[in-house]
């Protein structure tokens, strides 16, 4: 089926963690639909603790895609702590420039799949970010997800289990910029 949305037509807007009250329910509404089905799982549910943590953050960075007043998309993340990121145990010796940001979140309402703009709000996240690399996670049972990731420049550097209930994720490491 073609598509009937276009990224083209969406407006990419900033917010830090001051904003969070503002966005946080965009947040929340934009993962359950683009996580569906997922939802049963009670790791997603916790989805708003984890928004709560990261968007404490004081340096949280996060952009949402709005198609006039609709959500559709957003990317969130914060720097990472030095000598606790999530790379640091997969790599030796670790890089020479090491200043981390921690690519946390990345969701698209199902709607607006398959239109860029998954890549678009990723790119708009990172491009004004001045560390040296940047770290994510992804479901090792989602190698698609991976797949994306790599055409980005990402490459996976290890296996992680943050928590016990979550499942084990992909570490994936790109420098920053990311290439074109
Ligand atoms: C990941 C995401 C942002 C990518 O959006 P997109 O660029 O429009 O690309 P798609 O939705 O087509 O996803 C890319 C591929 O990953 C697969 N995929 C996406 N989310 C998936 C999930 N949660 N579980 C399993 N596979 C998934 C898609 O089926 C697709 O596979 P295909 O290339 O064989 O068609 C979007 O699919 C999404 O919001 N997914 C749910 C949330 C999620 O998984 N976020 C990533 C956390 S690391």
């Amino acid at each position: 089926m073609e598509s009937t949305v276009s990224a083209a037509g969406l407006v990419v807007r900033r917010f830090s963690h001051r904003d969070l009250p503002q966005i946080r329910q965009a947040l929340i509404d934009v993962h359950a639909d683009a996580y569906g089905d997922a939802m049963d799982d009670e790791f997603n549910q916790r989805f708003p603790w984890f928004v709560d943590h990261w968007g404490g953050h004081p340096e949280f960075a996060c952009v949402i895609a709005y198609d006039g007043d609709e959500p559709v998309a957003f990317a969130y993340g914060a720097p990472a702590n030095p000598d606790r990121e999530w790379w640091r145990e997969h790599l030796e010796p670790a890089p020479e420039k090491d200043r981390t940001f921690s690519f946390s979140e990345l969701a698209v309402r199902t709607t607006w799949r398959k239109t860029g703009t998954a890549e678009r709000v990723s790119r708009a996240l990172l491009a004004d970010r001045d560390e040296d690399l940047v770290v994510l996670l992804v479901d090792r049972e989602h190698p698609r997800v991976q797949a994306l990731y790599e055409s980005w420049g990402f490459r996976k550097v290890g296996d992680r289990r943050p928590f016990p209930d979550s499942p084990v994720y992909a570490v994936m490491l790109a420098g920053l910029p990311l290439a074109a």
